[in-house]
């Protein structure tokens, strides 16, 4: 049976299972090493001119990385996979892969604070432009697009607001421009909720420490290629010229659409050096067997806490992109095919203050950044993922004092219902009874 003809929920089990592993032991092994015996002098020569494929050195890669990989890979129905040690560096990689100094890429207002960072203050340092759209509409993207820009970015939906990309659309603008579109699909969970693939997408990022290791365990990101973007169009001299790395080797020409992954290896991994341990791979692949189970509970778990807090005394506004009411309903109904999202917003009555007293309350829910975890995660994200923003991009992100970012994890969400309770009630917001 040819692992791509199986579902969602066996590859994210059988895809990368044991294809390098000769003992019959079920669990992946986990390779410890970081750097690996040549045959001859003659192979490890052909392995660094990149004209036999093999390990040289964890840097680059590593069997229980590369099970991962293909595992990755299958869940997308993709051409290749990359996987790294976060999701930033995931975004880093894939984007100076794609442009240098003088170029530009154009991105969407709706952004992961540390996304904004990286494109306001590191690649500007390093000569990339990053051009923020005014909104999000495909026509917001298609004006800052001109003939130096070399991707367009998005996410599929926004962290904090839960704002949906209309990938379809926005890919549309990236293919009459003829350059890739990125969509980090975070939000996505590893393709089972949204495949952005599925929409135009050419190149998804995925801070895999979410969703994917889905325990709170283990950092990582992840590189997808899609496998449809035309490398030879003259724009990306980096894939589809010679290689000043590997004496003029042309990326494009020696691995076909497998090129974007394999710069982003040889190039990006190597010099850059975010690689992930072969523990957290395994982690990953740990965590990728229970992926759609996970998501499931989290995302019907959301809904019931999203419904108990709408309309409560203590809360002035729920925003919650199952609901009729959010800006991105239709679009979630679209592109998130098992449900909205697994992750909703909760402005409270009250004043920072007030917020603050309610969050040091909570017992079970914990008080961290971060999304896709197995507990459930309350995040204030003025004084935490967004406090580096200006008041204007706060504005724009839609981040005011009061918000509450919550992340469902995988408790009976009655105790976390009666949890945000007791909380209330420290807090002296007002609480009704007790569910
Ligand atoms: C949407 C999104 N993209 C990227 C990242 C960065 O990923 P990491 O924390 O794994 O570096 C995050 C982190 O929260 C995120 O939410």
């Amino acid at each position: 049976m040819e692992i791509k003809d199986l579902r969602f929920e066996t590859r994210q089990i059988h895809a990368g299972l044991n294809k390098h592993e000769k003992t019959g032991s079920r669990g992946v092994a986990i390779y410890p090493t970081a750097a690996y015996r040549f045959s001859s002098c003659d192979q490890a020569a052909r392995l660094f001119e990149l004209t036999e494929p093999g390990n040289i050195y964890t840097r680059l890669q590593n069997p229980t990385t590369t099970s991962y990989e293909e595992r990755i890979t299958a869940l997308y129905g993709a051409t290749g996979a990359l996987a790294l040690s976060s999701g930033m560096s995931a975004i880093l990689i894939a984007i100076t892969a794609l442009a240098s100094q003088g170029e530009n890429i154009v991105a969407s207002p709706l952004l992961y604070g540390g996304t904004y960072n990286q494109f306001r203050h590191t690649l500007r340092r390093l000569g990339i432009e990053v051009r923020i759209a005014k909104g999000e509409s495909p026509e917001d993207f298609a004006e800052l697009v001109d003939s130096r820009t070399r991707a367009i970015f998005c996410e599929s939906m926004g962290n904090p607001t839960c704002g949906v990309a209309d990938i379809e659309r926005i890919a549309q603008v990236s293919r009459q421009n003829e350059i890739p579109l990125i969509v980090d699909n975070t939000f996505g969970a590893g393709g089972y909720l949204c495949n952005p693939f599925d929409w135009g997408a050419d190149i998804v990022i995925e801070s895999a420490t979410k969703w994917i290791n889905g325990h709170g365990t283990a950092m990582g990101g992840i590189i997808v290629d899609g496998g449809n973007f035309n490398w030879g169009n003259g724009k990306f001299p980096g894939i589809d010229g010679p290689s000043e790395g590997y004496h003029g080797l042309n990326f494009h020409k020696a691995f076909g659409q497998g090129a974007f992954i394999v710069k982003c290896r040889v190039d990006g991994l190597r010099d850059l050096g975010s690689c992930p341990s072969a523990f957290d791979s395994y982690l990953m692949l740990l965590g990728l067997e229970t992926l759609s189970l996970r998501v499931r509970h989290q995302v019907e778990a959301t809904r019931t806490l999203a419904e108990h807090l709408r309309g409560h005394k203590a809360v002035k506004k729920v925003s919650y992109v199952g609901f009729a009411d959010h800006p991105s309903y239709e679009l979630a109904a679209k592109y998130f095919r098992h449900g909205a999202s697994a992750v909703f917003n909760v402005e409270l009555q009250g004043d920072i203050e007030s917020t603050i007293r309610f969050v040091e309350a909570l017992e079970l829910a914990a008080h961290m950044t971060m999304i896709g975890d197995s507990v459930t995660v309350v995040t204030h994200p003025a004084s935490t993922t967004h406090k580096q923003l200006s008041e204007a991009d706060l504005k724009a992100a839609g981040v005011t004092p009061t918000l509450l970012r919550i992340s469902m994890g995988l408790e009976d969400p009655r105790d976390i219902i009666n949890d945000f309770e007791q909380a209330f009630a420290k807090a002296g917001i007002t609480s009704p009874s007790r569910q």
